[in-house]
């Protein structure tokens, strides 16, 4: 599963991403000024090879993630550590979700007869999906600004509507928490049954990476970016 899309504009990819610039650099794509072109019409005219573009693109989004993750995020300062969790955790999740719900949904229709257990998960997945659609909405749009507002003008009346909302995202993610624990237990822990095809195999391996990548966010969120800003406080 790629993480970025030929449909998306090469200036938007190193917005995302600023490590993409190096990957444009050695491939002689202009993102400066041709920043507006979309990536495949690019790719097109330069003759490239799509799949050899968006492989260098992911293998940049992994040595990013793996390099922060030997970060110390307690010293990002709370602007810095919402714009990280933003770039990465929130683009991850609005670039698998859909992806993994076509999966979910290809399953469904050609192993659900056999396999009947994939209809609750195509329901659980799909209710996960629109909380967590819902609750980054909710973040970039109403916690992180109060956040950042707090950060650069702190005061009391802030501070007590911050632990307000700051209250029901954790509760928030404590539901999808114990969805993923649900969806965990009726796939067996994400036990691919015998003689399914590959789509089945990559469906799980997809909702495994969106389980771990969900629980790095929550712990970001929770026991960094929260805590941090109660010893502000
Ligand atoms: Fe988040
Ligand atoms: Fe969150």
């Amino acid at each position: 599963m790629n993480i970025f899309n030929v449909s998306q504009s090469v200036g938007e990819i190193v917005a995302i991403m600023p490590k993409a610039s190096e990957v444009f650099k050695e491939l002689s794509i202009d993102f400066c000024c041709g920043g507006h072109r979309k990536l495949e019409e690019v790719i097109k005219e330069q003759g490239l090879s799509q799949e050899e573009v968006l492989k260098k693109l992911d293998k940049a989004y992994e040595d990013t993630r793996r390099l922060a993750g030997q970060l110390d995020y307690r010293t990002f300062s709370l602007s810095e550590l919402i714009d990280y969790i933003e770039n990465t955790h929130h683009t991850y999740m609005y670039r698998a979700l859909p992806q993994i719900s076509e999966l979910t949904a290809t399953i469904l229709r050609v192993h659900g007869s056999a396999h009947t257990e994939l209809f609750k998960v195509h329901k659980l997945y799909h209710n996960l999906k629109t909380e967590i659609e819902q609750h980054l909405i909710k973040e970039e749009e109403v916690v992180f600004p109060l956040i950042k507002k707090y950060e650069a003008v702190p005061s009391k009346e802030l501070n007590e509507n911050i632990s307000r909302v700051v209250g029901e995202t954790e509760e928030e993610h404590e539901t999808a928490g114990g969805v993923l624990k649900e969806l965990r237990k009726i796939t067996n822990d994400y036990t691919v049954p015998e003689g399914v095809c590959a789509t089945y195999e990559r469906t799980y391996d997809a909702l495994k990476a969106l389980e771990s990548d969900l629980f790095q966010h929550i712990h970001l969120e929770n026991n960094i970016l929260f805590r941090k800003l109660e010893i502000k406080v």
